[in-house]
């Protein structure tokens, strides 16, 4: 099965995610992960990257189908797969369709209002070392600053900030709030209410997904 979590920047679908992989075994495959890891080691993609993902707009689509290819093809995903933050334009959902046509398709789109989102993102903490995420008010850590599971740094995303959250939230709205339409209209579109404890938002989706016939 391919999962694929559609959502608003900051609506929990790396939290989600997380959850989903540990309960089926697929793999989460987060393009802003494997874009800020493509920034951090300087590669050829992570140096075009850069700038456009600090203003809050999207990497060509181009550049991201082709990391994701590359990452689908791994043996781990034979089984089924998780797309974190991709499919996000009608283009790169198309290129996903036609690099793996048969695979069974779910689309869990988490809903959280402007308001929320805001906040999550303002209080979001990354790890440094470990990209372990935690909030400092919903998933605080136990010494504050410092990652619960490997002692790193804990900082703010450089695009948590508030201007480029509100420039994310613009460029959601434009280029991929249409893919909602797209899917509805192919019969798998999945709303999941996206408010409240991580734990009830992973309970709507798995209950989802059960029905979807994926066993968790
Ligand atoms: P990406 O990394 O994908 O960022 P995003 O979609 O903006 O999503 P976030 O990672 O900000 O949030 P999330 O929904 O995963 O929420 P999280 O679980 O962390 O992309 C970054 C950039 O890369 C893009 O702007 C773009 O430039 C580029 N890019 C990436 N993919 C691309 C693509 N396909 N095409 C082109 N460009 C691309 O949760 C947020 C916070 O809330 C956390 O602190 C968490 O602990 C907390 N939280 C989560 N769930 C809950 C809950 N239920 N209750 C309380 N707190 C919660």
């Amino acid at each position: 099965m391919r999962v694929i979590l559609l959502g608003a920047p900051g609506s929990g679908k790396g939290t989600l995610g997380e959850r989903i992989s540990r309960a089926t075994g697929f793999p989460r495959i987060s393009t802003g992960d494997l874009l800020r890891k493509a920034v951090r080691e300087g590669t050829p993609v992570g140096r075009k990257a850069e700038a456009v993902m600090k203003a809050g707009g999207l990497v060509d689509d181009a550049t991201v189908t082709g990391l994701v290819r590359d990452r689908i093809a791994a043996p781990d995903c034979l089984g089924g797969y998780i797309l974190d933050g991709f499919p996000r334009t009608v283009a790169q959902a198309e290129a996903v369709e036609a690099i793996d046509p048969a695979r069974p398709e779910v689309v869990l789109d988490l809903l959280v209002s402007e308001d929320v989102i805001v906040a999550r993102l303002d209080g979001r903490r990354i790890c440094e070392a470990c990209g372990d995420v935690y909030h400092i008010v919903n998933k605080p850590p136990k010494p504050p600053s410092v990652c619960d599971a490997c002692g790193g740094d804990l900082v703010q995303r450089p695009d948590d900030a508030a201007a480029t959250v509100r420039e994310r939230l613009r460029v959601y709205r434009e280029a991929t709030a249409p893919l909602q339409a797209r899917y509805r209209a192919k019969g798998t579109y999945r709303p999941v209410d996206g408010d409240g404890f991580p734990e009830d938002v992973y309970s709507r989706a798995a209950g989802v997904l059960a029905g979807e016939g994926c066993r968790l």
